[in-house]
Parts: structure tokens; C-alpha cells; sequence
């Protein structure tokens, strides 16, 4: 057995990052200074989008997204079930209702023929998720947006550096959300961004994440302020945008690393019948933050997931649905009997440690535990 716990995703700091966070930390600003500006600048430049906003997490990020729409209350906003909860989350604390639409059984993005069947006349945009760091189907998604007049917001949280049809995500909806949470594929520690290439919007993201007021405090000429709408603090530090430029120039690197695990894992499972590899479409890059399988059906994931995690892997499962939850349980009529994909592959999926700082020792660790298991169990 590994003595070393294998985590499923982890962040990679080396000196460089370090010593740019202890830089700011001996400057005079430490939150609300250069370093945001400058963070924000280079993801814009990375994804070539014009406007970013930096928050203290990817949640900040998609609630002042959704808040900036102005949406009037009880809109409906269409979303997947397929998520970490705080993509439907920042849809409820806008007092808006979220609406779930299953997803595709190959990628697990969410499916835009089931996004049509839930438009009703109180629909107003579409969060969808690029699950795992592979882009949705933008194309069709922005033809439904467009048909039905509705705002996109991209949960991206997984997907800094992906590409669809040759070109970076970051300004295909109206509105991008990154995530730099350790396991994401750069990281601030806690740390989100809202993109959009509209002003209007850009500009309310900004009050929205600084109490609603109109002028960040170096910018202003006296003591005087506005506080314009009722807005939150989510600001980012500046050690923590420090940490995200260095990280940023690391990014393309991390990917490729990642990458080459992927082909590693999908070279040794293709061949197994009790596993079904990631599907990964032509026409678009994933940033591979997860890698995922699915268990045949015959093979209990939950025992699976135990042996995996009885060897010192750490297998995770993602997604618990969002209306499993007891809230959403509790507040929502929520039928899983209208997910059946949804269903399907929470009852079959497992993530296996995908993350650029493992060794050639970890990986291959990881396939032969997966291996036996899968020859022991069923033979
Ligand atoms: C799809 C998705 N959306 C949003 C978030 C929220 O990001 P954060 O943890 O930075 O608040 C996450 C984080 O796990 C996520 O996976």
C-alpha cells in the first residue's frame, strides 16, 4: 500500500510563488492595491476577454454574476444538477429559483435539448458548467440564449485554459466564472473571477463586490463614497493575487502534465470492461481538472470507492446531485426520476487523483489498485 495518501486534486506552490506572496506581504497594500488590477489584467490577456473581477472565491464570483443581471425576482435560471452546489446556490441567493435540466450521458455537461424542455416565460439566462474543465455545447446553448432572448453565464470553475473550437472559454457567455480553490487548476488559496466583455455589467460586478459602493478607496479623491446597491465583500487580498499571476504563467504547463496523465489512465483502462473512460469531443481542450471513469453497473462504486480509499487513494465523487441535498431536498419539488442520466452517472461515476504534481509512481500505483480491484471483484 502507498504510505502517501494520493489526494485526488492538489495544488502545486514552488519558491517563485511564495516569494511573490511575501512581497506583498512587505508592501504598503495588502488588500484593494496593484495586484488586483494586475490579476485580473493577465487572466483577461490569457483568455483574451476585456474585464475581470477578482473575488475571494469562484461562489463570490457566480453570485455577484447573477446579481449584476438584475434579474427580477422569481426568475427562473436554468442550470445543471451536475455541479458543485454553489453554481444553483448563487442562483437562490438573488431570490431567483433555479431549474434543473439533466445531462449528457458522454460528457455529463448539460444536455441543450433538455435546457429547451425546462424554458418557460419566467426564464432568463443559463448557467451551464464546463464539467471536469471540458467546454459545454456552447454553440448550441448560445443558439438557444439567442432564440429565447437569455443571459449565459459560464461556471468555468473547472475550465481556466480550455478551449472550445480553438478558442480559450472566458468570452463565450455573457459572463465567465473562474475558481482558484487549491484543487482547481491554479489556485489563490480561496479565490474566484468574474469576465465579461460588457462594461455595464463589468462595472456592477465591481460595486457588487466592494459593498455596493462606487469608488474603490485609491481612487477616491476625499472621504466621500456612494454605496449604490446593496452589494457584499468579496474582496480578493493582494497576496493572493500575487499568488495568482505566478500561478497564471505556470497554467499551460500544469495542463500538458495533466493531459499526459489523462492519456496514461485512458491507455491502461481503455481496454477493461469493467470501465468506461472520459469522452472527450474533437472540436474542443479540456483543461483535465478531474478525471473521471464510470463503473460498469454491475460493480458497486460505493465498495469500489472504499477499497481505493483502504489503499491510501484518494477517490472522490463528483457530483452528488444538487436536489439530493436536504435542502434542496426540503425546499424543491425535485423529482430524480426526472434526471435519468443525472442518476445514472452519480450512481456509476468516481474521480481518481488527477493532479500535476504526481509522479510516474503515483500514477501507475493508481491504475494497478484500480486493476485488481476490478480482476478480485469480478472476475
Ligand atoms: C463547478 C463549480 N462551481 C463553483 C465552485 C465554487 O468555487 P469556490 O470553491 O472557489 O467557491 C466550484 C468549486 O468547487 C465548482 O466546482
Amino acid at each position: 500500500m502507498s504510505e502517501r495518501f494520493i489526494p485526488y486534486g492538489r495544488q502545486t506552490i514552488d519558491e517563485d510563488d511564495i516569494a511573490a506572496v511575501v512581497e506583498v506581504l512587505k508592501s504598503d497594500w495588502l488588500t484593494t492595491g496593484p495586484k488586483i488590477k494586475e490579476f485580473e489584467d493577465a487572466v483577461c490577456r490569457y483568455i483574451s476577454c476585456k474585464q475581470g473581477i477578482a473575488v475571494n472565491s469562484g461562489t463570490s464570483a457566480l453570485d455577484v454574476a447573477v446579481a449584476s443581471l438584475e434579474l427580477p425576482k422569481g426568475s427562473e435560471i436554468i442550470t445543471t444538477p451536475f455541479t458543485f452546489v454553489a453554481t444553483s446556490n448563487a442562483i437562490l441567493y438573488n431570490n431567483l429559483l433555479p431549474v434543473f435540466a439533466d445531462i449528457k450521458p458522454d460528457t455529463f455537461n448539460i444536455n441543450p435539448d433538455e435546457i429547451r424542455k425546462k424554458i418557460t416565460d419566467k426564464t432568463r439566462a443559463i448557467i451551464y458548467v464546463d464539467f471536469a474543465g471540458q467546454p459545454c455545447d456552447i454553440d448550441a446553448i448560445r443558439g438557444i440564449a439567442d432564440e429565447h432572448d437569455l443571459y449565459l453565464i459560464e461556471d468555468a470553475c473547472h475550465a481556466l485554459g480550455a478551449e472550445y473550437k480553438g478558442k480559450k472559454v472566458g468570452s463565450f457567455a455573457n459572463i465567465t466564472v473562474f475558481s482558484f480553490h487549491p484543487v482547481k487548476p491554479i489556485t489563490t488559496g480561496e479565490g474566484g473571477m468574474a469576465v465579461t466583455n460588457n462594461k455595464c455589467l463589468a462595472n456592477r460586478m465591481r460595486m457588487l463586490r466592494n459593498h455596493g459602493i462606487d469608488l474603490d478607496p485609491a481612487k477616491r479623491k476625499d472621504y466621500r463614497y456612494d454605496m449604490k446597491t446593496l452589494g457584499r465583500n468579496y474582496r480578493m487580498t493582494d497576496f493572493q493575487a500575487a499568488l495568482g499571476i505566478s500561478q497564471l504563467r505556470k497554467l499551460d504547463r500544469f495542463i500538458i502534465r495533466r493531459t499526459e496523465l489523462v492519456k496514461g489512465y485512458n491507455n491502461a483502462f481503455e481496454s477493461l470492461s469493467g470501465i468506461t473512460c472520459p469522452v472527450f469531443k474533437p472540436d474542443r481542450m479540456s483543461s483535465n481538472h478531474l478525471y473521471t471513469v464510470l463503473l460498469n453497473p454491475s460493480i458497486s462504486r460505493d465498495e469500489f470507492f472504499t477499497k481505493m480509499r483502504g489503499l491510501n487513494i484518494g477517490v472522490n465523487v463528483h457530483y452528488i446531485p444538487v436536489y439530493h441535498h436536504s435542502y434542496y431536498r426540503n425546499a424543491f419539488d425535485v423529482s430524480p426520476a426526472d434526471y435519468p442520466v443525472t442518476e445514472d452517472v452519480f450512481n456509476r461515476i468516481l474521480t481518481l487523483p488527477l493532479h500535476q504534481g504526481m509522479t510516474k509512481e503515483d500514477v501507475d500505483y493508481v491504475i494497478d489498485s484500480v486493476k485488481s480491484i476490478l480482476k478480485k471483484g469480478h472476475r
